[in-house]
């Protein structure tokens, strides 16, 4: 398997920021540590489609107290200062549950900030956030982020459900694109 830093054949990627290996090791760790604190409950795992569905299929797996999966997908406003409007809506009520957002990336956080504010109303008991990701050197949104796989550097990254153009999803890897394709 290829290592951390290894360069990739793909002319539009540069380097592996994450090895598979690396990936499946965090998310691991992650879900100890979510079984830890939710232990004697149920805890209803919220994923924003398309590019958390990856991280949440793997994590999902790694937690040992009961879950319910649901999703949501959004779209953003043009030039809405990240408001987001619900393309998708959740199945099942959230009231009186213990939430937690399953997240692949969070960048300036104005995107959970907004999903945050809509799920809030819908009066949870708990409602916590695990990203994968967290590129905080962009946040604008203070956000909190109960638990967090990896800090990641101001790149662009693709790979394990993170896409450009669509494209990528499906690496099993997280790899940083190369600056001439960003422009
Ligand atoms: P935010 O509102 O700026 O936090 O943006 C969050 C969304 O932007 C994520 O859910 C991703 O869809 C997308 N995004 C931000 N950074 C990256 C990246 O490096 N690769 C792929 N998508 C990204």
């Amino acid at each position: 398997m290829r290592p951390r830093g290894a360069v990739l054949a793909d002319p539009v990627l540069d380097r592996m920021l994450h090895s598979q290996d690396e990936i499946a090791e965090r998310v691991a760790e992650l879900g100890a540590a979510i079984s830890e604190d939710y232990r004697g409950q149920e805890v209803a795992l919220v994923t924003v489609l398309r590019g958390g569905l990856i991280f949440l299929a793997d994590l999902c797996r790694r937690v040992d107290v009961p879950v319910t999966l649901d999703f949501m997908a959004i779209s953003s406003y043009a030039g809405g200062g990240g408001a987001v409007r619900i393309t998708k809506d959740l199945d099942d009520p959230i009231e009186g549950r213990h939430v937690l957002v399953v997240e692949d990336i969070v960048d300036t956080g104005l995107t959970l900030h907004y999903l945050l504010k809509m799920l809030r109303q819908r009066r949870p008991a708990t409602l916590e956030v695990c990203t994968l990701l967290d590129k905080d050197a962009r946040r604008i949104a203070d956000l909190p982020l109960r638990y967090r796989g990896f800090a990641c550097p101001d790149r662009f990254v693709v790979g394990y459900g993170l896409d450009l153009g669509g494209r990528f999803r499906n690496l099993p890897f997280i790899a940083t694109l190369k600056d001439e394709v960003m422009g």
